[in-house]
């Protein structure tokens, strides 16, 4: 009997469960076994291997109803493996690896670094298809990753949420969002969620502007409450960058793809307000939250599509190409397209249809003016 490995890497992303469910039962459906192996491409290496395990339909059937992923993620890069300052090229042992769990195939679900390692070993003759996911939708060649759905759901209850005290006490709310270089958690979730302001990393954004946007928006006083200051509420992503300044970073340090953690822009920004206005400010950080919980209806039915079809490229041996989706569903059509598409460059939040970097917000006339 053939068989398949799965693994997922790096940061979980609801749907993951779903798609390995999918996966598994297509794959019993063809007569292939299925290997899970365990955080990343960690369970090609001596450190993970003896955690891998054979899935079958039956232990899978609850999966897809869980976030996370089951078979553990981790941010490991077999091409420069670190321990303490030293960097090594493992990848000959996640080949060899391979060869001992008699893979036949080996499919890879992650985001650009996970999939950038599948798509260099493919380069080698490994025979490997891919699966897009990553909360940041920051992949290129497909309109969906996995967990994006689910993680604007989660920031657009959390805005919504902060609006309640801000409200009451008339506080500048700064809620800080991930996305590493894309913006598109934080404009959608801000739009779905009303923001006044939305700052993103593709644009860099200037402190004396914002204070500006900020004091118009509080001294609006449409119901013709006067005495009281309004509120605001900023949705800012960890990328995002002063036009004098750089990126926020945690502690500076970087993780073995060379991407330095970050983190702390949203309170940088709310201390910023609280000095520079006459305005209170507080920040919230939802951190790992965001990516958390169960996965939503899209990223499951996305979820199922992406683990059918992964399959599917196993059959036909299109190896080095990941499964791409134009549109979500309900509304999907899939295709496979090479990794090498998805990987080269970052698909950021096209700004020029989107963003109006004078208002730090939606264009007016996106909504207005549909395009027909
Ligand atoms: O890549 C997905 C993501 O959620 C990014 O938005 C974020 O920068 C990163 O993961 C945070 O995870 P970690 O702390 O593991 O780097």
């Amino acid at each position: 009997m053939k068989r398949i490995g799965v693994l997922t890497g790096g940061g979980d992303a609801p749907g993951l469960n779903a798609a390995i469910k999918a996966l598994v039962v297509r794959a019993e459906r063809e007569n292939f076994a299925v290997v899970g192996l365990a955080r990343g491409w960690e369970g090609l290496l001596e450190e993970g291997k003896d955690d891998n395990i054979l899935l079958d339909s039956e232990l899978v059937r609850r999966w897809d109803r869980e976030g996370g992923t089951a078979l553990g993620s981790s941010r490991t890069n077999p091409f420069a493996f670190k321990q303490g300052d030293k960097k090594t090229d493992r990848s000959a042992e996640v080949v060899r690896n391979m060869e001992q769990l008699a893979l036949d195939a080996l499919v890879v679900m992650g985001g650009e670094d996970t999939l950038g390692v599948g798509n260099r070993l493919s380069k080698t003759g490994v025979p490997i298809v891919g699966v897009p996911k990553t909360i940041d939708k920051d992949l290129s060649a497909t309109d969906y990753t996995i967990g994006f759905d689910t993680a604007l759901h989660n920031n657009t209850t959390i805005i919504e949420w902060c609006r309640t005290p801000a409200g009451s006490h008339h506080w500048v709310q700064v809620v800080e969002v991930m996305g590493r270089h894309a913006g598109h958690l934080a404009f959608w979730s801000g739009v779905a969620g009303g923001a006044d302001i939305i700052l993103i990393p593709e644009i860099k954004f200037d402190y004396q502007k914002l204070f500006e946007l900020l004091h118009q928006h509080m001294e609006r006083h449409p119901h013709g409450m006067k005495r009281v200051a309004r509120y605001a509420v900023v949705v800012v992503s960890e990328g995002v960058a002063a036009s004098d300044g750089g990126i926020v970073t945690l502690d500076g340090s970087l993780d073995s793809f060379g991407h330095v953690k970050l983190g702390g822009v949203g309170k940088v920004i709310s201390d910023a307000i609280r000095k520079h206005t006459r305005y209170d400010s507080r920040h919230v950080v939802p951190g790992y939250a965001q990516r958390g919980g169960a996965p939503s209806p899209v990223d499951r039915c996305m979820g199922f599509l992406f683990g059918t079809a992964a399959v599917g490229a196993v059959l036909q041996k299109r190896w080095g190409m990941m499964v791409s989706a134009k549109g979500v569903a309900p509304a999907c059509e899939l295709s496979l397209v090479p990794i090498d598409q998805a990987v080269e460059k970052l698909n950021l939040l096209d700004v020029n249809l989107y963003y109006d970097a004078e208002r730090y917000n939606v264009k007016r006339n996106y909504f207005l003016e549909p395009r027909i």
